[in-house]
Parts: structure tokens; sequence; C-alpha cells
């Protein structure tokens, strides 16, 4: 039985007004649109100025079964039926109905399936595929463009992926060959090839992304920006070498007074740190030993040392400490935001030599990915020159336009 739509519903199906759903799953979203459709064509338009987009092929296919199933009934149910069914639909009175409207209702069955090029319901990269075939030049594509299927577009990402590879192994790689070195050696295979799965994912935010970039200070300024608010370079290695070598911290001097002090602390765990701190070394202690002593593994200060300034003896060395401690997590910060930097960087030089080689690829292949035939709609319906007139012509087609997402 069909029950009538409740009120939400009915609300979003109302053709006067332009409306925005978000539902959860299965809480009746398409049928909402179907009855949107049937109101659509009860009031009159035109199939063929009904546009209805999905992003699957098999939602497009669903869709339409309902759709027809819907319309089909229509065209059976006696007199009596068929005006309650339309005065649910569009919540009006059953008297509202005469035999004219439900001649017509009756009607749009046959009209929806013979209308040439009729009522459009199709996936997202079909509107696209069909609209840049319409206006190829406009949209800058050869008219007779083929698209790549999932299966074409892996092998030409395949093939993007050989060629850059060769590339970094010839004479003049460059930045390019050191992040490739770079991330092969810190990824495993499977991973790294991920990565480049996932430029393929992104193609369109990462092109968008480095055009940007590349429009402002460059890629390399974009990223130290965005990572310290500079656009100057961080060096992990030599952020490493100022954290390990301890330079700017304590004296020798200063450092086995610390020690004695640790030693003299009764904490358990001043007296081992001092003793490896002086086992270890004459003067100044190891950066492991320090490292252990003032921090946990994920480099928070260790609570022992403020639970210990009240001891006697220590308290004279404890400030000096969390001073030390304070300005090595300092420095810890910056190799870590320099390693981030660096791994960021690699990563999206990566990035953009790929898309430049699947561009190639894609280019003499001939043919256009899903990615492409959704940016270059875009392209053509918003920012190309010629958008205005497409827009125009597309108006003088399409009143109605259902996204079903
Ligand atoms: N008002 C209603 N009266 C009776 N059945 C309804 C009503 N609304 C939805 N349904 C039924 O609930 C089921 C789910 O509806 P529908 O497919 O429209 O949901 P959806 O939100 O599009 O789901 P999904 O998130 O899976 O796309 C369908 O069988 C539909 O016929
Ligand atoms: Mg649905």
């Amino acid at each position: 039985m069909i029950r009538a739509p409740d009120d939400a519903q009915a609300r979003a199906a109302d053709p006067r007004i332009s409306a925005f759903v978000t539902a959860n799953a299965g809480s009746g979203k398409t049928k909402t649109l179907i009855d949107r459709v049937a109101r659509l064509l009860l009031a009159g338009a035109a199939p063929d100025e009904i546009l209805c987009v999905t992003y699957t092929k098999a939602a497009a296919a669903e869709m339409q079964t309902r759709l027809f199933d819907l319309l089909g009934d229509w065209s059976v149910l006696d007199d009596e039926r068929l005006r309650l069914e339309l005065s649910r639909l569009e919540g009006r009175k059953v008297s509202d109905y005469l035999p004219d409207a439900l001649s017509a209702a009756r009607a749009l069955f046959a009209r929806a399936l013979e209308t040439p090029g009729g009522l459009k319901i199709q996936t997202l990269h079909a509107f696209c595929e069909k609209l840049l075939k319409r206006f190829p030049l406009e949209a800058g594509v050869s008219p007779g463009f083929e698209v790549l299927d999932d299966l074409g577009a892996s092998l030409l990402q395949r093939n993007a992926r050989s060629v850059l590879a060769r590339r970094v192994l010839g004479p003049d790689g460059g930045r390019i060959a050191e992040a490739y070195a770079r991330l092969s050696v810190d990824l495993d295979h499977g991973s790294f090839k991920d990565l480049f799965d996932s430029f393929a994912a992104m193609a369109g935010e990462l092109s968008d992304w480095l055009e940007k970039a590349e429009l402002g200070g460059g890629v390399e300024a974009a990223v130290w920006t965005a990572l310290t608010g500079s656009a100057t370079p961080l060096d992990a290695e030599a952020a490493g070498e100022n954290l390990e070598s301890m330079k700017g911290g304590p004296s020798e001097a200063a450092w086995l007074e610390i020690a004695e002090a640790l030693a003299k602390s009764k904490t358990s765990k001043g007296e081992r740190a001092a003793a490896d701190m002086l086992r270890d070394c004459k003067g100044r202690p190891a950066f492991e030993a320090v490292r252990d002593l003032l921090f946990t593994k994920d480099w928070k200060i260790k609570d022992w040392m403020a639970a210990s300034t009240n001891l006697k003896s220590f308290q004279g060395v404890a400030s000096r400490l969390l001073e030390e401690a304070a300005r090595l997590q300092g420095l810890e910060m910056t190799r870590r935001a320099a390693l981030a930097g660096q791994k960021t960087l690699d990563i999206l030089l990566l990035a953009r030599a790929w898309l430049t080689a699947y561009t190639i690829e894609k280019q003499l292949s001939g043919k256009l990915d899903f990615g492409d035939l959704i940016d270059r709609t875009l392209k053509l319906t918003a920012t190309a020159d010629m958008a205005a007139w497409v827009l125009y012509k597309l108006d003088q087609k399409l009143a109605h336009v259902l996204v079903d997402e």
C-alpha cells in the first residue's frame, strides 16, 4: 500500500519551492524526489525539461523504475483510487480532480516514455559527458572524446608511474628524485603504491591546490606557511642536530652540579638518572640519558621534577632542569615540524610530477576520466568565456534539476 508522504516529504516534493534535503539512509529521500517529478508532470512540466541526477548507474536505474512504476499504476487505476492517490500526493481535495485531470494523469506514463530525449534520469558523469559533447569547442575538448572507464584509467595511471620512475632514475631527477627516494624508503611497497592511488583519487583537489600555491609564492612556501606561519623552510637534519648536541643548554659544570643534586635527591628516578649521567660521560651527559630523565615517550615533561622541587637538596637545580626541558621540548617540536614539512613537500612534489605525467598519458589517449568530466563541466558552466552562452542554451532546455546523491 502506498502511504501519503509525511509532512516533511510533502513539503520537499512541492515543485513550487526549491528544496535541499538531508536525511538518514532509507528514510525516503528518493521517494521524495520521485514524488516531486510526478508533481511536476502533473503541474504540466514537459518531460524533457526535467533532469534527475544520481551518482551511480544503479541509482539511476532504480529511480527510473520507481517513477515508471508510479506512473504505470496511475494509468490503470479506476477513477476513485486515482483521485485518492493524486489528492494524497498533492495535498488537495479529492473533489478537485475532474475527469480531464484524471485522463491527463493517466496519460503521463505514455508521455514520459514517448517524449524524444524525454525525461532524463542519469548519472552525474553521464550528464557531464553529454554536456561536454554538446559544447566541445566551448569546453576545449575534442568533439569525439571517449570516457576512460576504471580499468582504462588505472592502466594510464600505472603508465604515469612508470614514466615518473624512469625520470627520477635519470640524470636530472633533481628534487623529485630526492622525494621519490625518501618516500620509497619510508613507505613499504604497498603503501607507496597506495600513495599514487590517492593522488588519482584526489587529482582534482590536488591540482587546484597546487595551482593556487604556484600562483602564490610556490608550493614550498605554501607548505611551510601552512605549518609554521612562515615561508622560511625548516631543516629537519639541522633541527635534529641542534636537539641532540644539546648546545645552548647548561654548561658542563652545571650538568655536573645537576647530576650531583640528583644523586642526593632521594628519588629513585633521580638517583638512577644521575648514575647514568655520571657513568656515561665526563661532563655533558648523553642526550638519550637527559631525554629519558626529563620526558615521557611522547615528549611530555615527566612530573617527578615538579614533585621534587620541595626537596631541599634539589630545589636549586629543579628550575634549571625544567628550563632545559622546555628548551629541548621546543627543539623537538621544531624538528617534528621540519620533518612534517619535508614529508608533505615530498608528497606534494611527487603528486605534481605524477599528475603531469598522468595528464600527458590521458592527452595521448584522447580520453577523459570521471574527474575530468566534472572539472571540465564546472569550468564550462562557471568560468569558461562561453559560460553565459552555455547556461543560456541549457536554460532553454532544462527547467527542473533534481539531484539524488
Ligand atoms: N511516505 C512513505 N510512505 C511509504 N513508504 C515510504 C515513504 N517514504 C519512503 N518509503 C519507503 O521507504 C523505503 C526507502 O525509501 P527511499 O528509497 O526513498 O529512501 P532513501 O532515503 O532514498 O534511501 P537511501 O538512503 O538508501 O537512498 C522505500 O521502500 C520507500 O518506498
Ligand atoms: Mg535513495
